[in-house]
């Protein structure tokens, strides 16, 4: 499959389903506390979806049993909700939440602290990712590679000190959730795909406290740094324009 370029109109499309995403993570960003549980979260997103006239992305792609992905603490991504996982101070979360609406998706995730008790330590990889992710966009240009934006979000997290996640990687996102090109969070500059005009990439930085490595839990989906240190993740859905990287997701 080629990389699919998006007319303007699909573009607007695709800026509703992000819009609907954002309100959704708002809402789930509130509700986090030390009590509440990853179920819980998931709950209330399955009812804020249909309430908000999308379809959830995630529920059923392969398989997948929910709405959400809620990745706690050292888990990265695809953390499956549960009635057990209840968030404590201290903790951190990822929140990972994809819809369809009109036939175009929209996908995007937050991580966030779990009432005031952060290790300062954690509160800079939080920071560090979040940047990491506008450094990333701020390359999603007409002209750059693929390879300008992973170079750009590795080069700001190993900065830090942290590390970026090989195994899971961003993506062309459309009128399927994942399309072409891959966007990987590490590069070469000037590697990789061209960027054309109408393309449209979900950037998700996976920053791992300690080192890169991962490995999949035994629920055959949730996966979690090797080395059992905090693990953060932010993404926002990008349209390459003439007018440069314009967000869609917020
Ligand atoms: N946002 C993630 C991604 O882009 C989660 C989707 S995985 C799913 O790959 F299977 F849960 F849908
Ligand atoms: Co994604």
């Amino acid at each position: 499959m080629a990389i699919v370029c998006k007319s303007a109109n699909e573009i607007e499309k695709m800026r509703r389903s992000g819009h609907i995403v954002r309100q959704l993570l708002d809402h789930l960003k509130a509700m986090v506390a030390p009590g509440v549980t990853t179920m819980d979260l998931e709950r209330a997103a399955e009812a804020k979806i249909k309430e908000l006239g999308a379809k959830p992305a995630f529920k059923g792609y392969y398989d997948y049993p929910c709405v959400l992905c809620t990745s706690v603490n050292e888990e990265i991504v695809h953390g499956i909700p549960s009635e057990k996982r209840v968030l404590n101070e201290g903790d951190i979360v990822s929140i990972d939440c994809g819809v369809v609406l009109d036939g175009y998706y929209g996908d995007a995730a937050i991580t966030v602290p779990v009432g005031n008790g952060l290790k300062p330590e954690i509160k800079k990889l939080l920071d560090v990712t979040e940047a990491s992710l506008y450094r990333g966009i701020e390359q999603a240009r007409i002209g750059n590679s693929v390879g300008d934006v992973g170079a750009a979000v590795q080069q700001h997290v190993e900065a830090a000190g942290f590390s970026v996640v090989r195994e899971f990687v961003g993506h062309g996102i459309g009128t399927r959730l994942h399309e072409e090109p891959q966007v990987p969070n590490y590069g070469a500059r000037g590697h990789g795909a061209r960027l054309r005009e109408g393309m449209v990439l979900a950037i998700e930085p996976m920053v791992n406290f300690g080192k890169p490595e991962t490995r999949v839990l035994g629920d055959k989906w949730t996966a979690v740094t090797a080395d059992g240190s905090f693990s953060a993740h932010f993404e926002h859905c990008v349209a390459v324009t003439k007018d440069g990287p314009v967000i869609l997701t917020q």
